[in-house]
């Protein structure tokens, strides 16, 4: 079979990102966390039917669409839409659902698929809302946590990397609604 072809390299000159996380070390990283949870789910008896894996748009559609493909139960997915940034970079603080779920989670194992918990607001205003909705088991996967900046103490379950207090965009996060589709990790570097 013919190698897949490789995608054009960014422009780095243009877009001066300086690589935080590398394209390499993510796909091992939400390799593993995958059989972490297909194990723990069958661990709960599980058979993976009732069990829902949950996107915060639109950040984690990316790291979700590659950490699903590790999971090997036949779940389902819904996403939740959340504002909380508009194009700013700092935290408002208030969280606002903008587009709920397709269908009701209650008695379902809900995983929560996060980019990142930086405050920790966002998240922090999920698990409360979902919980209202009688979930069987409630659990948070986030790609990035960013512990500088907590305000709220939020458990997060899964974790993909921990990094340190840079406004971080690619591989589904943004920085003014672009650069989600960068395949790597990287933050803006000061000139
Ligand atoms: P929190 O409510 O402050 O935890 O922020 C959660 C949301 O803010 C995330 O889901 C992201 O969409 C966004 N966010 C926080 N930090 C960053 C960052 O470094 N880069 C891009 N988006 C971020």
């Amino acid at each position: 079979m013919a190698a897949s072809p490789t995608p054009p390299a960014w422009n780095r000159e243009t877009e001066p990102f300086v690589e935080l996380i590398s394209a390499e070390a993510i796909s091992r990283r939400v390799a593993e966390l995958g059989a972490t949870i297909t194990a723990e789910y069958r661990a709960l008896g599980s058979t993976g039917e009732d069990v829902v894996v949950l996107g915060v748009l639109k950040g984690s559609v990316i790291f979700l669409s590659d950490l699903v493909r590790h999971i090997s139960l036949p779940l389902t997915m819904d996403f939740i839409g959340v504002a909380s940034y508009g194009d700013a970079t700092v935290s408002s603080g208030v969280v606002q659902i903008t587009q709920d779920l397709t269908k009701p989670i209650e008695g379902k194992h809900v995983l929560l698929v996060e980019d990142i918990v930086d405050t920790g607001h966002t998240v922090h205003y999920l698990l409360e809302n979902l919980g209202t909705r009688k979930p069987a088991s409630l659990k948070l996967c986030s790609l990035l946590h960013k512990p500088d900046r907590a305000e709220r103490e939020v458990h997060i379950d899964h974790l993909g990397f921990t990094i340190p207090n840079k406004f971080v965009v690619g591989y589904g996060l943004d920085v003014a609604q672009r650069y989600r589709n960068l395949p790597y990790i990287g933050y803006v570097a000061q000139p």
